[in-house]
C-alpha cells in the first residue's frame, strides 16, 4: 500500500491532518487531494472532531502547490477535471461546518495558498512565504484562488497577486488581511494549540451557525445572510448548549459544552 500522504490524529476533539511529502514540500498530488477528500468527509460526520487542524509535514513547506511533475502531462480535458477536483476540495474544506485552521509552517504558495484560504482561520509562521505563482507556470490558479483572494483580500490584492506571481512574506499577508495572526516558528504549534482547545470547547451547533452564515452572507447577500443567521439563532436556542451556556453565565461559572 503507498504511503499515507495525509496523517491523521484526533486528540480532545481536534483532529489534526498534516500533509505527509516534505522532500516534495507536501505538493498536492492526486493521491494527496484524494486523501483529502476522504479525511475531510469523514471530519464532516465524525461528532468527536470538533475543530479542524491542517499543516505540512517538515519545517519548510505548509503546501508548496499543485504536483507541478503531474500537471506537467495533463491534456486538457485532464486539466478540467484536476481543477474541479482541487475546488470541489477547497470548497468542502470551506463548507464543514466546522472550523478549520490553517496552520501555515512554510510555503504556502499556489494551491497551497488556495487551500490555506479555504480553512476559516490562518494562523501562520514568521518565516512562511505566500503567493500564487501560476502564471509562471503559463497558467492562472485552478483550485479557486482568483476567487478566494479576491473575496479575502480584495480585487486589487487578488490581481496583483496572480498577475505578477510573486510571493509575500507573513507579516504582509497579515497586513492584507489574508493571515489572521504570525508567530514564531518555535510558537506557532503552541499558537494553533490554544486557538483549537477553545475553539473545540465552544458549542458546535453555534460555531456551525457562525460559519455558514458568514458564508452565506457574503455569497447569497445581506438578506439571504441575515435570514439564515436568524434561523441558527432559533436553532441554537433550543440546544442544551445554550442552557449550559446561559446557566453558566447566571452561575458565574466556566460553561461545559456538550454538543447537545
Ligand atoms: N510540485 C512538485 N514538486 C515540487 C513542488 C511542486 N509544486 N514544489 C517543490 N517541489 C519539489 C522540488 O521539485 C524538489 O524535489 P526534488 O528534490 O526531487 O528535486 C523538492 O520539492 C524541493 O524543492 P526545491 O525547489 O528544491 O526547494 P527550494 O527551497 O529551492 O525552492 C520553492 C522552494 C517553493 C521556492 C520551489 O520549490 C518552488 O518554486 N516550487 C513551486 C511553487 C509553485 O510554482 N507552485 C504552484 C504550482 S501550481
Amino acid at each position: 500500500m503507498a504511503e499515507a500522504c495525509v496523517l491523521s490524529e484526533s486528540t480532545d476533539g481536534v483532529l489534526r491532518l498534516t500533509l505527509n511529502r516534505p522532500d516534495k514540500l507536501n505538493a498536492l498530488n492526486r493521491q494527496t487531494l484524494t486523501e483529502l477528500h476522504a479525511a475531510f468527509d469523514r471530519a464532516r460526520t465524525d461528532s468527536s472532531a470538533r475543530v479542524v487542524v491542517i499543516t505540512g509535514a517538515g519545517s519548510k513547506a505548509f503546501i508548496a502547490g499543485a504536483d507541478i511533475s503531474e500537471l506537467a502531462g495533463l491534456t486538457p480535458v485532464e486539466a478540467l477535471e484536476f481543477s474541479r477536483f482541487g475546488q470541489a476540495l477547497m470548497t468542502r474544506i470551506e463548507r464543514l461546518g466546522k472550523p478549520v485552521i490553517a496552520a501555515v509552517n512554510g510555503f504556502a504558495l499556489g494551491g497551497g495558498m488556495e487551500l490555506a484560504m479555504a480553512c476559516h482561520l490562518r494562523v501562520a509562521s514568521a518565516t512562511s512565504k505566500w503567493g500564487q505563482p501560476e502564471i509562471t507556470l503559463g497558467v492562472p490558479p485552478g483550485f479557486g484562488g482568483t476567487q478566494r483572494l479576491a473575496r479575502l483580500a480584495g480585487r486589487a490584492v487578488a490581481l496583483d497577486l496572480c498577475l505578477t506571481g510573486r510571493t509575500i512574506d507573513a507579516e504582509r499577508a497579515l497586513a492584507l488581511g489574508i493571515v489572521h495572526s504570525v508567530h514564531s516558528p518555535d510558537q506557532l504549534g503552541a499558537a494553533v494549540d490554544v486557538l483549537a482547545a477553545q475553539l473545540a470547547a465552544s458549542a458546535p451547533h453555534a460555531l456551525r451557525g457562525i460559519l455558514d452564515a458568514i458564508l452565506i452572507g457574503s455569497e447569497g447577500g445581506l438578506d439571504v445572510g441575515l435570514d439564515y443567521e436568524s434561523s441558527a439563532f432559533a436553532v441554537c436556542v433550543s440546544t442544551g448548549d445554550m442552557r449550559e451556556g446561559t446557566s453558566a453565565f447566571l452561575e458565574r461559572r466556566k460553561p461545559a459544552f456538550t454538543g447537545c
